[in-house]
């Protein structure tokens, strides 16, 4: 099984994703700040793997912390949180995964004053939102894979597999596998994703590695093999959904929805429920990150375009609502009209959420 990231004794372990697929490196990260770090440099990405990753630094932390009373171990606790919540500002699984942990905090400081225990029950928050995340990858898988014909060719953009999630199946690539393991036969378009290629390198490299059919584009030849009918449906992960349905996700995901509108081909979001962001009733009000020029006047380590050429690298883009034909989550999926859909799904009851104690709020 990929795993992206995983709790050690010592530490965070994370697969450097900066690195592949030439390189398969595990780094040991050894503080929150190293941790925060590499969410910032893409050692780690994808939304929920973000949350996931988030979780671990702040659990990792708080063990550290030489507090000795509950209100030093507090205060280390929020300063933590901050430097987490300014790692990335547009996948919202890192916000939620950072509630969560502080709901956790409250939880146990209400239970116990014994400084030990709390961060014994905040390691057990940060691993169980991981294994969360698997059980819900496997379900939006069995959910998604009810919408893709036998013999299907999914197109998919950026990386929404095991290695932008807790591990496993991922999201967007958990509806192809879901279909793989109800016994259709699919195959999978994947667009190389510029500038940081999540396509080529990651995408193409998780699916060659469990077998499933990739044929790698470059992202300008969508458009053409859509119109070639080389594609019944599309399927990407998303970062941040809004109440109404716009979803951010991966920069060039939009373009991909028009298109796929254009040729009546279904345009599918899969996402745990933890990336809808009921707080924003529309994709305008999503944070949209913009990286450094380098990635886009460089592939990999060599210069593509002139010294002193202006540069505009939004890492995201939004999706109106009225072009997505569904929203796969782990609790169901959900249609239009999205903003009354996703509520009832995000409120619906959780089973595997109940279970870790979560739900006693
Ligand atoms: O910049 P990244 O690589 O973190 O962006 C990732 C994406 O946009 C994914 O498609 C999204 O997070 C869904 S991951 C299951």
């Amino acid at each position: 099984m990929i795993k992206p990231v995983e709790w050690t004794d010592d530490g965070v372990a994370m697969l450097d994703q900066r690195l592949l697929p030439e390189e398969e490196k595990y780094l040991k990260l050894r503080s929150y700040e190293e941790v925060a770090d590499a969410i910032r440099q893409m050692v780690v990405r994808g939304a929920p793997a973000i949350g996931i990753a988030a979780a671990m630094g702040i659990a990792l932390g708080l063990k550290q912390s030489v507090g000795t009373s509950v209100a030093d171990l507090e205060e280390d606790f929020e300063y933590i949180c901050d430097v987490m919540s300014r790692t990335r500002p547009t996948a919202v699984n890192l916000f939620w995964a950072i509630e969560r942990m502080r709901r956790a905090f409250q939880r146990a400081k209400s239970e116990t004053s014994d400084v030990e225990e709390i961060k014994r029950r905040l390691i057990a928050e940060a691993k169980a939102i991981h294994e969360e995340d698997l059980a819900a990858n496997r379900a939006i898988g069995r959910f998604g894979a009810e919408l893709i014909p036998d013999g299907a060719t999914v197109l998919t953009h950026c990386n929404a597999g095991a290695l932008a999630t807790g591990g496993d199946y991922g999201t967007a690539l958990g509806v192809i596998r879901g279909a793989r393991d109800a016994g259709k036969r699919v195959a999978v378009i994947a667009d190389e994703t510029r500038p940081f290629l999540q396509g080529a390198r990651l995408t193409a490299w998780e699916l060659i590695k469990d077998g499933i059919p990739v044929t790698l584009i470059t992202d300008n030849m969508a458009g053409h093999v859509m119109r070639q009918g080389k594609v019944s449906a599309v399927v990407v992960g998303a970062d941040r959904i809004a109440a109404n349905g716009d979803t951010a996700n991966k920069i060039g995901t939009y373009m991909l929805a028009v298109l796929a509108k254009e040729h009546r081909i279904p345009f599918y979001v899969a996402a745990p429920i933890s990336t809808v962001d009921l707080s924003i009733p529309s994709g305008d009000r999503i944070p949209i990150e913009e990286r450094a020029a380098e990635e886009v006047v460089k592939v990999r380590d060599r210069r593509i375009a002139p010294e002193g050429v202006e540069v505009y690298n939004p890492a995201f883009d939004v999706t109106p609502n009225e072009l997505i034909a569904a929203i796969i989550t782990d609790k169901g999926v959900a249609r239009q009209p999205y903003t009354r859909t996703l509520r009832e799904l995000v409120e619906a009851p959780n089973e595997a959420v109940a279970a870790s104690g979560e739900g006693a709020d």
